[in-house]
């Protein structure tokens, strides 16, 4: 199926990738651009966001990147301000941008929790923020916000302050859908379970979880499907619910997990 979003336009945060390979924010802002989506490809790492906009316009699609740290107020309406210059409306705002954080409360520091709930939580009321009275005023728009699994259950470690954003995430998302239901826009999370992204590698590689190779075996054996997701799996969800077949869906949270969460008691 091709121009599933034609015409519309598409913010995608923390749009590039941490490593080499497909990260969830890279995989989505192709994939709607893809399907006729105009995006403003937002990341705090210029070259980053430079990176996926290229990849976009290489496949003849449309594309500005836009250099941001979405936990900073100003930058985050400077970019909104940017895409109505640019392209005139907000029709999608996906929100990806989230780091991991392992630990419980006695193991990380209040810097570390700060740090996790302002570019896990804050960034998204920031972006709702200030995108939310552009759609109001098309009366349209849809928003992602890309949650995890570990907003409903533990993962099988400790990881409070992840945990804990993750789970506000779900809950800014159902009151914003309610809230804005009935002006024509809706507000959805997908919730990924283990998923195969340059992130966990770099995570991993930067001492959270020791041998690489091991640690991608047991994520693996841990899923029912005996494998992890990639961003591509993540995306496609996302796609399904910012694109008008998800038009009477709003508030849900969208587990893409490989059947993990059944797992989980
Ligand atoms: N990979 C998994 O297993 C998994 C599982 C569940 C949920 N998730 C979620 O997926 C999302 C991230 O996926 P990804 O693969 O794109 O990650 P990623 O680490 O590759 O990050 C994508 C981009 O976000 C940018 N970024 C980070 N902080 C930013 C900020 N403050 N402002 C602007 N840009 C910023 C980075 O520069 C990077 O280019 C997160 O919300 C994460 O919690 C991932």
């Amino acid at each position: 199926m091709t121009g599933r979003l034609q015409n519309k336009v598409a913010i995608v945060t923390g749009a590039g990738s941490i490593g080499p390979g497909w990260g969830n924010g890279k995989a989505v802002a192709v994939l709607y651009a893809r399907e006729g989506a105009q995006v403003l490809a937002i990341d705090m790492n210029q070259a980053a966001a430079e990176e996926t906009a290229e990849i976009i316009l290489g496949e003849g699609g449309q594309a500005t990147a836009c250099q941001a740290d979405v936990t900073d107020s100003e930058q985050v309406q400077a970019a909104i301000q940017q895409c109505q210059q640019v392209y005139g409306r907000i029709d999608i705002l996906h929100n990806n941008v989230g780091i991991p954080d392992v630990g419980g409360p006695e193991e990380i520091d209040e810097t570390s929790w700060d740090r996790a709930l302002a570019v896990n939580v804050r960034s998204m009321y920031l972006t709702c923020r200030y995108a939310l009275p552009v759609m109001v005023a098309q009366q349209q728009g849809a928003i992602v916000n890309i949650s995890s699994i570990a907003s409903l259950r533990s993962i099988g470690y400790p990881c409070v302050s992840y945990s804990a954003s993750k789970g506000a995430v779900n809950q800014l998302t159902q009151n914003i859908a309610i809230q804005y239901a009935d002006q024509g826009i809706r507000a959805n999370c997908v919730l990924p379970g283990l998923m195969h992204t340059p992130q966990i590698e770099h995570y991993i590689r930067s001492g959270y979880g020791g041998d690489l190779d091991e640690m991608i075996r047991r994520r693996n054996e841990l899923v029912p499907m005996k494998k992890m997701g990639d961003a591509w799996d993540v995306a496609r969800a996302a796609l399904f619910l910012a694109s008008d077949e998800a038009r009477y869906i709003t508030g849900t949270e969208l587990v893409v997990d490989g059947g993990i969460t059944c797992t989980i008691a």
